[in-house]
């Protein structure tokens, strides 16, 4: 299975950090952001890897990753045009990458689950679509998935909920088929003017094809300097990798 991580963007809630650095190069623990997304693939056997970035982050990606074989996995790029038009119009720098099933990552996203059981099932499974929930405590910050635990389903998601109905917050860890593309056309920008993740998921659930699972271990958005701070903290102590 191939994977995208999005690795673009503004990097808005970590200025002045992000101003001349984009945010997935910021050091976490003993490594820039993004090596901890492509360790997490290639531990799951994911080798085929695009990476979306801004134009202006596109000599710094090459010099730092190359084509990928330092890392064992195999590197392409695709550039972002605009930046801050939303999760789902970034994936569509992905569609001549895609051909089949495959796996979003947001760059930001840092985790520690093993990802090759979700993996697996989303290969032989007949549905289309599938997300990873994590129980948090402030899930105001995310999307939030309503979930109907009796069917193992989710009836809803809503993004950044002023009162959310659930702890469950949808992670940016997602699973697609190829058709993710007909729907992300089908899409209108939200009031923030973007084309929200959270929207294409909700396409999915009214399909009956939205799958998920929940995170057991430590996992973050490190988007914020409170995150990227307690990101820090937890890779360092890991040690070098
Ligand atoms: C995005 C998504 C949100 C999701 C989050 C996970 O939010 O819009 O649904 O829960 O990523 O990290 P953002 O961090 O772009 O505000």
């Amino acid at each position: 299975m191939k994977a995208v991580i999005l690795a673009g963007g503004t990097g808005t809630r970590l200025q002045p950090l992000t101003k001349i650095i984009n945010k997935h190069l910021l050091p976490v623990g003993f490594h820039p952001m993004i090596y901890w997304s492509l360790n997490r693939l290639k531990l799951a056997g994911i080798n085929e890897i695009l990476i979306v970035i801004n134009q202006k982050d596109l000599d710094s990606f090459l010099e730092l990753l190359g084509n990928g074989e330092e890392l064992g996995v195999k590197l392409s790029y695709s550039i972002q045009e605009k930046q801050g038009s939303g999760i789902a119009n970034a994936l569509k720098c992905a569609r001549s990458f895609v051909d089949d099933k495959f796996l979003l990552l947001l760059g930001d996203n840092l985790f520690d689950d093993d990802l090759s059981p979700f993996i697996e099932d989303f290969r032989k499974g007949e549905y289309e679509a599938k997300v990873l929930l994590k129980e948090v405590n402030d899930p105001e910050r995310f999307g939030v998935a309503i979930l109907n635990e009796i069917n193992h389903s989710i009836e809803m998601i809503i993004e950044k909920p002023k009162n959310p109905k659930s702890r469950y917050c949808v992670t940016g860890i997602y699973f697609y088929d190829s058709h993710v593309f007909e729907l992300i056309d089908s899409l209108q920008p939200s009031s923030r003017g973007e084309l929200e993740i959270t929207d294409l998921n909700n396409l999915y659930i009214q399909k009956k094809g939205l799958h998920y699972d929940i995170l057991k271990n430590w996992w973050l958005d490190a988007g914020t300097y409170e995150a990227l701070f307690e990101a820090n903290k937890h890779f360092f102590e890991k040690g070098k990798v």
